[in-house]
């Protein structure tokens, strides 16, 4: 939800054409962030910023620039600060005035980008407007930048020149809400000052020679006059409590200096963003920071300071080489993201698989959870707490949890959880399921269940994410990198976790062993039924043609696993293609949603075989009685008392009733797909939507 790029260089010429072509393909590839409006600041040619704005994509932003800033390309900077931003709008229409970069006064001596959402900023441009300022946009980020500059100019007027890290926590103090900030200055010429705080952001290293620290050092605040209380106003240090630079301890910190082994600075570029998708092309040495990290880059360096006093936090911030590769953030032949992500699932989901499961001898094991197994086998309840296709994989799996592990399972949609402030105790344990790991609700929703001491366990798909850091501990979905903004390959890659979890908590049981047995030989068959699945594209295809092409509504009827599979077809079609569709328990059609059945109404009804199939048989009774010609999923060769009214039958490769759902949804996930291509939809940007939901 928004993406944020900067880039920083020292010892490297570069050209401002090459400058900005890194700060657009670092912004092409969080894209899928938020596609409203797009926008970057370079350095101009004495310290002012050059700023670009453009509504609509990255593309759309090029053009701008190759028009407007064609005669200055050429020239050199071998220090450089560059600024960048995709937004999704939450403050404000989409407009040019409301794109990012925000700067603070028609100089631009401050200019910020920023994902998130500052709560207080009313309050904020009401002090501000009160002092001067002139806003120009409706955001609440265009506060930030004023706020940089009114609390610079106090400080000078009251004699002090403070650094930019100092001048960051002094802003900071008066921010509420959460933020992914990049700000640069003409005061601070060649530096950069960087934060978060409810927002993902890490920084990606990169140099031709090989580096004397694969660690940064953080800097802890714990000087008592840097605390400035006055809840009422700006808490701008007066005369006795502010410092000089020049007396600030922070830069004495030689150690974090990128130096070269015989101790020489050497040439570094610095690349920061919301997602380590756009870094990988430059670097695959990143450094993930943890909320209210303040990164100072100057000189070469790279320093991290806290915006807080707490303790606690670790000491050091580790560089860590990523694994992943630039092929798996590129379309290859595919179309679209979400088009390769689909046919990407007979991989994803081996993949999860990878190096856990003994198929020979049927046994699970999982690394990130060996620890932790025993504390959360005593547990006396279990939530399941995630957001939209994330919530579906543990609504998909709970009654196998319930099965194994013998304890209740409270399934909680994060945000309602959190608006109930829903009683946890030290003996729950708490399934945080996200496939980016930084989705605001999830992640309040987890702070929430640390305060009450709750055991914490992540089913994560990004590496380094926050979910993946800040959680007891978990297990990573490894389905790799997913852009496209409907999630698919990470549904069934977590809806594996999470069935390998659940047969992690048996593993001692005499009684379940020839169940578990059945679903892990079920697990090992998964990849190849996936891609069976996908071989129906074509027979999906002209049902699309045939039935669903141009419909308004449609109806997926579900029953025991397969409601989970229901709600997740239905939401893949609602988002993508924009039919609104509902997915509805079998088991509920006759109390109420039987009204919305006629002739015309598009149906599709889950049928595959399972203990409950007698029931949703009677389920598309009640349809095709009032006329609903529903179009059936059902087990490859298996025949279905019909009374011949149905449209389609779609066959599908028979599992286990518990991982049934893992094939049932390849098909709805091709439905709609092709129901959205053919209405023109760009199925990677749908409207009003963007992948990771970093706001509440
Ligand atoms: C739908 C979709 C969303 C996400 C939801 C949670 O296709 O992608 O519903 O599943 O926003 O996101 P994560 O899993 O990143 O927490």
């Amino acid at each position: 939800m928004c993406g944020i790029f900067g880039y920083v260089n020292y010892l490297v010429d570069k050209s401002r054409g090459e400058i900005v072509d890194t700060l657009i393909e670092g912004l092409q590839k969080l894209e899928y962030r938020g596609y409203d409006s797009t926008g970057l600041a370079v350095d101009g040619d004495d310290d002012k910023a050059f700023i670009f704005r453009q509504v609509g994509k990255v593309a759309a932003l090029r053009d701008h620039i190759e028009k407007d800033l064609r005669p200055d390309t050429d020239k050199i900077f071998s220090s450089h600060v560059g600024i960048a931003h995709t937004r999704w709008a939450t403050h404000g229409n989409v407009t040019e005035n409301n794109c990012h970069p925000h700067t603070s006064d028609p100089n631009n001596e401050f200019v910020v980008v920023h994902n998130g959402i500052i709560t207080n900023f009313r309050d904020l441009r009401i002090l501000l407007k009160g002092k001067g300022f002139k806003f120009q946009t409706d955001t609440d980020t265009e506060c930030i930048a004023m706020l940089f500059k009114h609390i610079y100019d106090t400080n000078l007027k009251n004699g002090h020149e403070v650094d930019f890290n100092e001048l960051m926590k002094q802003v900071l103090y008066e921010l509420q809400g959460s933020y992914g900030l990049l700000v640069r200055s003409s005061h601070y010429p060649g530096e950069i000052v960087a934060t978060r705080k409810g927002s993902p952001l890490l920084v990606g290293v990169k140099t031709e020679r090989k580096m004397k620290v694969d660690f940064v050092d953080v800097e802890f605040n714990d000087d008592p006059e840097s605390q400035f209380a006055s809840p009422n106003s700006l808490r701008i240090p007066s005369d006795k409590t502010a410092k000089h630079s020049n007396s600030n301890k922070f830069h004495k910190s030689q150690s974090r200096a990128f130096l070269s082994e015989d101790g020489i600075p050497m040439p570094m570029e610095f690349f920061l963003s919301s997602d380590p998708s756009s870094v990988i092309e430059h670097t695959k040495k990143v450094l993930f920071l943890e909320d209210d990290d303040i990164v100072h880059i100057y000189n070469g360096e790279l320093h991290i300071h806290r915006a807080t006093k707490e303790k606690g936090i670790p000491a050091t911030r580790s560089i860590l080489t990523l694994e992943m590769e630039l092929a798996e953030i590129m379309k290859g032949p595919y179309k679209h993201f979400m088009q390769k992500e689909i046919f990407e699932q007979p991989d994803s989901t081996f993949n999860t698989m990878r190096g856990r499961i003994d198929f020979n001898e049927n046994v699970v094991r999982l690394g990130g959870l060996k620890d932790w197994l025993p504390t959360i086998k005593r547990a006396s309840r279990f939530l399941m707490i995630a957001c939209g296709t994330s919530y579906h994989s543990c609504l998909a799996t709970r009654p196998l949890f319930e099965e194994l592990a013998g304890v209740p399972v409270s399934l909680e949609v994060a945000s309602d959880f959190l608006d109930r402030s829903s009683p946890v105790s030290k003996n729950d344990v708490c399934f945080f399921v996200s496939q980016s790991g930084e989705t605001a609700d999830s992640m309040l929703a987890l702070q929430y269940c640390i305060e009450q001491g709750a055991t914490t366990v992540g089913i994560v798909n990004s590496v380094g994410s926050s979910i993946s850091r800040q959680t007891d501990c978990g297990v990573h979905v490894n389905a790799g990198p997913e852009i496209g903004v409907a999630s698919t390959k990470a549904y069934t890659s977590q809806y594996i976790a999470l069935v390998m979890v659940a047969l992690s908590l048996a593993s001692d049981s005499i009684a379940l062993r020839n169940r578990c047995v059945s679903i892990i030989q079920g697990l090992k068959k998964i990849p190849d039924q996936i891609k069976q699945s996908l071989e129906l594209e074509d027979q999906i295809k002209d049902i699309c043609d045939k039935h669903l092409n141009g419909q308004k509504n449609a109806l997926l009827l579900g029953r025991g696993y397969q409601f989970a599979t229901a709600l997740e077809g239905s939401l893949k079609i609602k988002e993508i293609s924009y039919i609104h569709s509902e997915g509805v328990a079998a088991g509920e059609l006759k109390h109420g949603v039987l009204a919305l059945v006629d002739k015309d109404l598009p149906i599709i009804a889950i049928a595959t075989k399972d203990s409950l199939l007698p029931k949703v048989q009677s389920a598309i009774s009640q349809v095709t009685a009032r006329e609903g010609r529903p179009i059936i999923i059902v087990n490859e060769g298996q025949k279905l008392q019909t009374n011949k009214k149905e449209l389609a039958f779609i066959e599908v490769p028979e599992n286990v009733d518990c991982l049934q759902g893992l094939i049932n949804v390849v098909p709805l996930q091709l439905m709609s797909y092709w129901l959205a291509v053919n209405q023109g939809i760009d199925v990677d940007f749908p409207r009003n939507l963007a992948k990771s939901v970093t706001v509440e």
